[in-house]
């Protein structure tokens, strides 16, 4: 892939690059619509990653081809929003600018590879937003700290795209280390590495949803009007994810429906992630798999961010002995994780079974076998070598 960024863009403008970075996926443990509501979270970066290779081009303008479209797409970014992917990439742009961390003559050009599916519930936005970030700051001799670079590419999402995410994919893409979760108080931004002990796998459904499409952006809409009405009975609540854990009747009474189911899984999620974050920390992954089997039945009940496939194939993992499984990502689609145990443990005879299980569960009730990878957790945004 780093080497398809670069001979693309060869390819494409007849020169070399001058810079190139990637940046990763991720798989979210647990920590489901928290985000945005001031929780934490708990992703993986996965080794999926996407490379972007960049040189300079005249003022204003970007010219940006990616290996799955193969076309090149001009904009002056300065106009107007460009269609589909290109609307990321203007808009790190447009930040980068503001921070005075752009390319000299304010113009690029950008070639992309990845193996990142899109709209799979893995963050390949964030992927692409991170990476064009680091690799334009590095066209422009500026060096920003991955914070920074999270913060450029949420902003480019959240802002210029106009997708009301949280911050967890820019910052999972930004930080993560190998081998490592990242434990993120999205309210803070207080962060901490957490060893993961057991062996992970990925169902991908085969759905895909784009979240500009709007299931996100209406969620959060019904999270801010939990806490306006939350706020009458505790007025200096900022987060819904702060509403104190033991003042659930309270929340329940002064919420009608959807909005009380809504809340009530932020509040649960939010316990559910500390204290997982907890005990994977410590390996207690029995334990930190049943919290897995309840986040999905929270997301499934009382978010309704869950689909048929998904709950296929998180009961199949059941049956077959996983210690736990889930939804990963935002949902509506998308992917389940599931966990095995350690990995010394979980490599022979029950990977087996509930593979088999699960593909025998989906094929009967879809008529095909979903793809099942194992999850390598990976290190966050690098520079590349231009080859
Ligand atoms: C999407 C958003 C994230 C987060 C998840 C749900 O991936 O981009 O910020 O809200 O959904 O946990």
């Amino acid at each position: 892939m780093r080497a398809n960024a670069s001979a693309l863009f060869r390819a494409t403008f007849g020169v070399a690059p001058r810079a190139a970075a990637s940046a990763p996926g991720r798989v979210n443990l647990i920590g489901e619509h928290t985000d945005y509501n001031g929780g934490p979270v708990l992703p993986v970066a996965c080794a999926a990653r996407t490379f972007v290779a960049v040189g300079p081009a005249e003022p204003g303008v970007l010219e940006m081809i990616s290996t799955r479209d193969g076309r090149v797409v001009r904009t002056d970014y300065r106009e107007g929003q460009p269609a589909g992917w290109g609307a990321y990439v203007a808009g790190v742009m447009r930040e980068l600018v503001a921070l005075g961390a752009a390319p000299a003559d304010g113009g690029a050009r950008l070639a992309v590879a990845s193996d990142v599916p899109v709209a799979a519930g893995l963050a390949s936005s964030a992927a692409l937003t991170v990476a064009t970030a680091k690799a334009l700051s590095l066209l422009a001799g500026v060096g920003l700290r991955p914070r920074q670079l999270a913060g450029v590419a949420f902003r480019a999402e959240h802002d210029h795209v106009g997708v009301r995410c949280g911050i967890m994919d820019q910052m999972s893409a930004a930080l993560a280390r190998p081998g490592r979760a990242l434990l993120l108080e999205c309210a803070s931004l207080a962060a901490r590495h957490i060893p993961v002990g057991g062996r992970l796998l990925l169902v991908d459904s085969g759905l895909r949803r784009e979240l500009a499409a709007g299931s996100l952006n209406e969620r959060r809409a019904e999270c801010e009007a939990a806490v306006a009405r939350l706020k009458l009975e505790l007025p200096e609540l900022r987060w819904l994810a702060s509403w104190p854990a033991a003042w659930l009747p309270r929340l329940k009474r002064a919420l009608p429906e959807p909005l009380r189911s809504r809340a009530l899984h932020v509040v649960g999620e939010t316990a559910r992630a500390r204290f997982g974050a907890q005990l994977l920390g410590r390996g207690h992954l029995k334990r930190f798999g049943e919290l897995l089997y309840e986040s999905h039945e929270s997301c499934r009940r009382l978010y309704e961010c869950s689909s048929p496939e998904l709950d296929t194939i998180v009961a199949a993992a059941r049956r077959a002995g996983a210690l736990g499984a889930r939804l990963t990502g935002a949902g509506w689609g998308g992917a389940v994780l599931v966990l095995l145990g350690t990995v010394e443990a979980s490599s022979g005879k029950r990977a087996t079974k509930v593979v088999a299980e699960i593909q025998r569960a989906f094929h009967s009730g879809y008529g095909r076998e979903p793809p099942i990878t194992v999850v390598r957790p990976s290190g966050g945004v690098r520079r590349e070598r231009v080859v």
